[in-house]
Protein backbone atom coordinates (compact mmCIF):
# COMPACT_ATOMS: atom_id res chain seq x y z
CA UNK A 1 0.00 0.00 0.00
CA UNK A 2 1.40 3.56 -0.96
CA UNK A 3 -0.22 6.31 0.66
CA UNK A 4 -0.33 9.58 -1.73
CA UNK A 5 -1.62 13.04 -1.36
CA UNK A 6 -4.43 14.15 -3.82
CA UNK A 7 -6.57 17.61 -3.56
CA UNK A 8 -9.72 18.81 -4.83
CA UNK A 9 -8.92 22.20 -5.69
CA UNK A 10 -11.28 25.67 -5.18
CA UNK A 11 -13.28 25.54 -8.64
CA UNK A 12 -14.42 21.34 -8.49
CA UNK A 13 -15.40 22.69 -4.78
CA UNK A 14 -17.49 25.36 -5.70
CA UNK A 15 -19.07 23.70 -8.30
CA UNK A 16 -19.81 20.64 -6.46
CA UNK A 17 -18.00 18.31 -8.48
CA UNK A 18 -16.48 16.82 -4.92
CA UNK A 19 -19.05 15.01 -4.80
CA UNK A 20 -18.29 12.92 -8.12
CA UNK A 21 -14.54 12.85 -7.53
CA UNK A 22 -14.96 11.61 -4.26
CA UNK A 23 -17.31 8.46 -6.14
CA UNK A 24 -14.84 8.04 -8.93
CA UNK A 25 -12.08 7.62 -6.83
CA UNK A 26 -13.73 5.33 -4.42
CA UNK A 27 -14.56 3.42 -7.44
CA UNK A 28 -10.79 3.67 -8.48
CA UNK A 29 -10.46 1.18 -5.47
CA UNK A 30 -8.10 4.16 -3.17
CA UNK A 31 -8.99 4.00 0.25
CA UNK A 32 -9.56 7.46 1.86
CA UNK A 33 -7.24 7.50 4.71
CA UNK A 34 -8.07 11.15 5.32
CA UNK A 35 -10.36 13.88 4.28
CA UNK A 36 -10.24 17.72 5.71
CA UNK A 37 -12.21 20.44 3.60
CA UNK A 38 -9.95 23.64 4.73
CA UNK A 39 -9.64 27.06 3.25
CA UNK A 40 -6.35 27.81 2.50
CA UNK A 41 -4.78 31.72 3.19
CA UNK A 42 -2.74 33.16 0.31
CA UNK A 43 0.08 32.67 2.59
CA UNK A 44 -0.11 29.19 2.79
CA UNK A 45 -0.98 28.39 -1.25
CA UNK A 46 2.06 30.15 -1.55
CA UNK A 47 3.90 27.67 0.61
CA UNK A 48 2.06 24.51 -0.59
CA UNK A 49 3.13 25.66 -4.14
CA UNK A 50 6.47 27.02 -3.51
CA UNK A 51 8.28 24.78 -6.31
CA UNK A 52 6.71 26.82 -8.60
CA UNK A 53 7.62 30.30 -7.39
CA UNK A 54 9.00 32.62 -9.84
CA UNK A 55 7.57 31.09 -12.91
CA UNK A 56 4.32 32.96 -15.05
CA UNK A 57 1.55 31.01 -13.15
CA UNK A 58 2.25 31.20 -10.06
CA UNK A 59 0.21 34.35 -8.79
CA UNK A 60 -2.71 33.01 -10.49
CA UNK A 61 -1.85 29.71 -9.31
CA UNK A 62 -1.89 31.40 -6.00
CA UNK A 63 -4.78 33.32 -6.25
CA UNK A 64 -6.90 30.16 -7.06
CA UNK A 65 -5.87 27.75 -4.44
CA UNK A 66 -6.97 30.76 -1.83
CA UNK A 67 -10.14 31.72 -3.75
CA UNK A 68 -12.29 29.08 -1.89
CA UNK A 69 -12.34 25.98 0.54
CA UNK A 70 -10.02 22.71 -0.48
CA UNK A 71 -10.90 19.54 0.24
CA UNK A 72 -7.27 18.03 1.35
CA UNK A 73 -6.73 14.46 0.82
CA UNK A 74 -4.70 11.00 1.79
CA UNK A 75 -5.20 8.31 -0.32
CA UNK A 76 -4.04 4.66 -0.08
CA UNK A 77 -3.62 2.22 -2.43
CA UNK A 78 -0.89 0.12 -4.61
CA UNK A 79 0.91 2.82 -6.56
CA UNK A 80 -1.38 5.40 -5.28
CA UNK A 81 0.97 8.02 -6.72
CA UNK A 82 0.73 6.96 -10.38
CA UNK A 83 -2.49 5.61 -10.42
CA UNK A 84 -3.92 8.71 -9.10
CA UNK A 85 -2.22 11.45 -11.22
CA UNK A 86 -3.10 9.04 -13.93
CA UNK A 87 -6.55 9.23 -12.55
CA UNK A 88 -6.40 13.17 -12.56
CA UNK A 89 -5.45 13.11 -16.20
CA UNK A 90 -2.90 15.54 -18.00
CA UNK A 91 -2.36 19.08 -16.24
CA UNK A 92 -3.86 21.29 -18.55
CA UNK A 93 -7.53 20.24 -18.59
CA UNK A 94 -7.48 21.64 -22.36
CA UNK A 95 -5.16 19.46 -23.18
CA UNK A 96 -7.51 16.07 -20.97
CA UNK A 97 -10.70 16.97 -22.66
CA UNK A 98 -9.03 15.54 -26.15
CA UNK A 99 -6.98 13.63 -25.03
CA UNK A 100 -8.13 12.17 -21.52
CA UNK A 101 -11.81 13.24 -22.04
CA UNK A 102 -12.37 10.16 -19.09
CA UNK A 103 -10.21 11.53 -17.02
CA UNK A 104 -11.02 14.00 -13.97
CA UNK A 105 -9.39 17.37 -15.33
CA UNK A 106 -10.82 16.20 -18.98
CA UNK A 107 -14.44 16.15 -17.18
CA UNK A 108 -14.16 18.60 -14.39
CA UNK A 109 -11.49 21.23 -15.01
CA UNK A 110 -11.14 23.83 -17.56
CA UNK A 111 -7.96 25.48 -18.46
CA UNK A 112 -4.30 25.40 -17.52
CA UNK A 113 -4.87 26.93 -14.02
CA UNK A 114 -8.24 25.22 -13.26
CA UNK A 115 -7.63 22.09 -13.33
CA UNK A 116 -10.09 20.57 -10.51
CA UNK A 117 -7.42 18.26 -8.77
CA UNK A 118 -3.95 17.90 -8.11
CA UNK A 119 -2.08 14.88 -6.64
CA UNK A 120 1.74 14.82 -5.33
CA UNK A 121 4.47 13.60 -7.83
CA UNK A 122 6.55 11.14 -6.09
CA UNK A 123 6.84 9.56 -2.56
CA UNK A 124 9.21 12.41 -1.17
CA UNK A 125 6.45 15.06 -2.24
CA UNK A 126 3.50 13.48 -1.46
CA UNK A 127 4.94 13.11 2.61
CA UNK A 128 5.58 16.75 2.21
CA UNK A 129 1.94 17.41 1.51
CA UNK A 130 0.52 14.80 3.46
CA UNK A 131 2.68 16.83 6.27
CA UNK A 132 1.69 20.09 5.14
CA UNK A 133 -1.94 19.46 5.53
CA UNK A 134 -2.00 16.68 8.11
CA UNK A 135 1.22 17.49 10.64
CA UNK A 136 -0.33 14.79 13.03
CA UNK A 137 -1.07 11.64 10.91
CA UNK A 138 1.36 9.00 11.70
CA UNK A 139 2.38 7.61 8.40
CA UNK A 140 4.28 4.75 9.49
CA UNK A 141 2.40 3.16 12.18
CA UNK A 142 5.02 0.44 13.25
CA UNK A 143 7.52 2.14 16.48
CA UNK A 144 10.77 2.29 16.29
CA UNK A 145 12.48 -0.85 17.44
CA UNK A 146 13.32 1.08 20.78
CA UNK A 147 9.80 2.14 21.47
CA UNK A 148 8.63 -1.33 20.47
CA UNK A 149 11.67 -2.71 23.31
CA UNK A 150 10.12 -0.16 25.79
CA UNK A 151 6.29 -0.64 25.44
CA UNK A 152 6.97 -4.90 25.82
CA UNK A 153 8.88 -4.43 29.09
CA UNK A 154 6.64 -2.09 30.44
CA UNK A 155 3.57 -3.18 29.44
CA UNK A 156 3.60 -6.85 28.56
CA UNK A 157 6.47 -8.49 30.28
CA UNK A 158 5.33 -8.10 33.88
CA UNK A 159 1.71 -10.02 32.72
CA UNK A 160 2.92 -11.87 30.46
CA UNK A 161 5.70 -13.71 32.86
CA UNK A 162 3.49 -13.97 35.43
CA UNK A 163 0.48 -16.00 32.72
CA UNK A 164 3.48 -18.29 31.94
CA UNK A 165 4.46 -19.13 35.29
CA UNK A 166 0.95 -20.33 36.14
CA UNK A 167 1.35 -22.43 32.76
CA UNK A 168 4.34 -24.18 33.67
CA UNK A 169 3.36 -25.01 36.97
CA UNK A 170 -0.16 -26.16 36.36
CA UNK A 171 0.21 -27.58 32.85
CA UNK A 172 3.37 -28.67 32.74
CA UNK A 173 2.62 -31.41 30.13
CA UNK A 174 0.11 -29.38 27.83
CA UNK A 175 1.09 -29.45 24.14
CA UNK A 176 1.38 -26.38 21.74
CA UNK A 177 -2.62 -25.66 21.36
CA UNK A 178 -4.03 -26.54 24.84
CA UNK A 179 -0.86 -23.92 26.46
CA UNK A 180 -1.87 -21.56 24.21
CA UNK A 181 -5.37 -21.75 24.57
CA UNK A 182 -5.12 -22.15 28.55
CA UNK A 183 -2.51 -19.33 28.22
CA UNK A 184 -5.27 -16.68 26.55
CA UNK A 185 -8.21 -18.07 29.52
CA UNK A 186 -5.15 -16.75 31.70
CA UNK A 187 -5.03 -13.58 30.07
CA UNK A 188 -8.62 -13.00 29.85
CA UNK A 189 -8.93 -13.45 33.86
CA UNK A 190 -6.43 -11.61 34.85
CA UNK A 191 -6.46 -8.67 32.90
CA UNK A 192 -4.64 -6.43 34.92
CA UNK A 193 -7.09 -3.32 33.04
CA UNK A 194 -10.01 -4.77 34.25
CA UNK A 195 -12.22 -3.68 36.90
CA UNK A 196 -12.20 -5.05 40.14
CA UNK A 197 -15.15 -5.14 42.73
CA UNK A 198 -13.75 -4.55 46.23
CA UNK A 199 -15.72 -6.31 49.05
CA UNK A 200 -17.40 -4.19 51.34
CA UNK A 201 -15.50 -5.84 54.39
CA UNK A 202 -12.15 -4.99 52.90
CA UNK A 203 -13.17 -1.17 53.52
CA UNK A 204 -11.34 -0.11 56.81
CA UNK A 205 -13.03 3.74 57.26
CA UNK A 206 -10.71 6.09 59.15
CA UNK A 207 -11.70 9.49 60.41
CA UNK A 208 -8.37 11.29 59.02
CA UNK A 209 -9.56 9.71 55.19
CA UNK A 210 -12.41 12.45 54.76
CA UNK A 211 -12.04 15.46 52.65
CA UNK A 212 -13.44 18.15 54.50
CA UNK A 213 -14.54 21.42 53.04
CA UNK A 214 -16.70 19.59 50.44
CA UNK A 215 -18.11 22.50 48.34
CA UNK A 216 -21.32 22.07 46.90
CA UNK A 217 -20.66 24.40 44.04
CA UNK A 218 -22.18 28.06 43.39
CA UNK A 219 -25.63 28.10 41.12
CA UNK A 220 -25.15 24.78 39.99
CA UNK A 221 -26.69 22.50 42.44
CA UNK A 222 -29.81 24.87 43.38
CA UNK A 223 -31.99 22.38 41.24
CA UNK A 224 -31.61 19.89 43.93
CA UNK A 225 -33.78 19.03 47.09
CA UNK A 226 -32.09 19.48 50.46
CA UNK A 227 -32.45 16.12 50.78
CA UNK A 228 -30.63 15.31 47.42
CA UNK A 229 -27.87 17.56 48.27
CA UNK A 230 -27.34 15.49 51.53
CA UNK A 231 -27.08 12.46 49.58
CA UNK A 232 -24.77 13.74 47.27
CA UNK A 233 -22.49 14.70 49.89
CA UNK A 234 -22.57 11.83 51.82
CA UNK A 235 -21.78 10.12 48.68
CA UNK A 236 -19.12 11.80 48.31
CA UNK A 237 -17.80 11.32 51.81
CA UNK A 238 -18.06 7.49 50.98
CA UNK A 239 -16.19 7.92 47.84
CA UNK A 240 -13.49 9.67 49.89
CA UNK A 241 -12.95 7.13 52.55
CA UNK A 242 -12.39 4.41 49.57
CA UNK A 243 -10.27 6.93 48.46
CA UNK A 244 -8.35 7.14 51.50
CA UNK A 245 -8.00 3.30 51.94
CA UNK A 246 -7.17 2.89 48.78
CA UNK A 247 -4.26 4.88 48.61
CA UNK A 248 -3.18 3.44 52.34
CA UNK A 249 -3.38 0.28 50.34
CA UNK A 250 -0.81 1.17 47.33
CA UNK A 251 1.52 2.85 50.15
CA UNK A 252 1.14 -0.62 51.91
CA UNK A 253 2.15 -2.71 48.51
CA UNK A 254 4.80 -0.27 47.41
CA UNK A 255 6.50 -1.20 50.96
CA UNK A 256 5.74 -4.32 49.96
CA UNK A 257 8.04 -4.46 46.83
CA UNK A 258 7.89 -3.22 43.02
CA UNK A 259 4.37 -4.32 41.28
CA UNK A 260 3.65 -3.73 37.69
CA UNK A 261 2.19 -0.91 36.83
CA UNK A 262 0.51 -0.56 33.79
CA UNK A 263 -1.11 3.18 32.85
CA UNK A 264 -4.38 3.19 30.43
CA UNK A 265 -6.38 5.98 28.85
CA UNK A 266 -9.09 4.22 31.15
CA UNK A 267 -10.17 5.23 34.36
CA UNK A 268 -8.16 3.44 36.60
CA UNK A 269 -8.90 0.40 38.43
CA UNK A 270 -9.10 2.45 41.75
CA UNK A 271 -11.44 5.20 39.93
CA UNK A 272 -13.52 2.94 38.85
CA UNK A 273 -13.76 1.31 42.13
CA UNK A 274 -14.10 4.09 44.12
CA UNK A 275 -16.89 5.32 41.67
CA UNK A 276 -18.69 1.96 42.55
CA UNK A 277 -18.81 2.34 46.31
CA UNK A 278 -20.19 5.62 45.42
CA UNK A 279 -22.74 4.46 42.88
CA UNK A 280 -23.89 1.30 45.87
CA UNK A 281 -23.96 4.32 48.62
CA UNK A 282 -26.30 6.21 46.17
CA UNK A 283 -28.46 3.31 45.78
CA UNK A 284 -28.91 2.10 49.76
CA UNK A 285 -29.51 5.98 50.57
CA UNK A 286 -32.32 6.11 47.66
CA UNK A 287 -33.93 2.69 49.00
CA UNK A 288 -33.81 4.13 52.26
CA UNK A 289 -35.74 7.26 51.33
CA UNK A 290 -38.39 5.34 50.03
CA UNK A 291 -38.71 3.06 52.51
CA UNK A 292 -38.90 6.39 54.68
CA UNK A 293 -41.77 7.91 52.32
CA UNK A 294 -43.56 4.80 52.28
CA UNK A 295 -43.41 4.73 56.64
CA UNK A 296 -43.85 8.23 57.06
O1 LIG B 1 -0.62 19.79 -10.89
P1 LIG B 1 0.46 19.15 -11.66
O2 LIG B 1 1.49 18.47 -10.80
O3 LIG B 1 -0.07 18.28 -12.75
O4 LIG B 1 1.24 20.35 -12.45
P2 LIG B 1 2.37 21.32 -11.95
O5 LIG B 1 3.28 21.55 -13.13
O6 LIG B 1 2.97 20.88 -10.68
O7 LIG B 1 1.60 22.70 -11.72
C1 LIG B 1 0.89 22.93 -10.54
C2 LIG B 1 -0.40 23.64 -10.89
O8 LIG B 1 -0.09 24.91 -11.40
C3 LIG B 1 -1.23 22.99 -11.96
O9 LIG B 1 -2.03 21.95 -11.47
C4 LIG B 1 -2.04 24.15 -12.47
O10 LIG B 1 -3.14 24.42 -11.64
C5 LIG B 1 -1.05 25.32 -12.37
N1 LIG B 1 -0.38 25.60 -13.66
C6 LIG B 1 -0.74 26.74 -14.37
O11 LIG B 1 -1.61 27.48 -13.95
N2 LIG B 1 -0.12 27.01 -15.56
C7 LIG B 1 0.83 26.21 -16.06
N3 LIG B 1 1.39 26.51 -17.19
C8 LIG B 1 1.22 25.08 -15.32
C9 LIG B 1 0.61 24.79 -14.13
MG1 LIG C 1 2.89 19.21 -9.45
Amino acid sequence: MQKTFAMIKPDAVSAGYHHNILQELELGGFAIVSKARVQLTRARAAEFYAEHKGKHFYEKLVDFMSSGPVIALVLAKEEAITGWRTLMGPTNSVVAKEQKPDSLRGKYGTDGTYNACHGADSPASAAREIKFFFPRLILDPLPDPATAKTFIIDHLQPTLVKGLTALCKQKPSADKMEAITWLAHWLLDNNPNKPRTVDHDQLELKPEDEEEGFDLGEGGQVEKSVEEMEQDLAATRVQSHFRGYQARRNVQKKKEGPKVSIQTHEMADDEKSAVKIQALYRGHAGRKRVKGLKTG
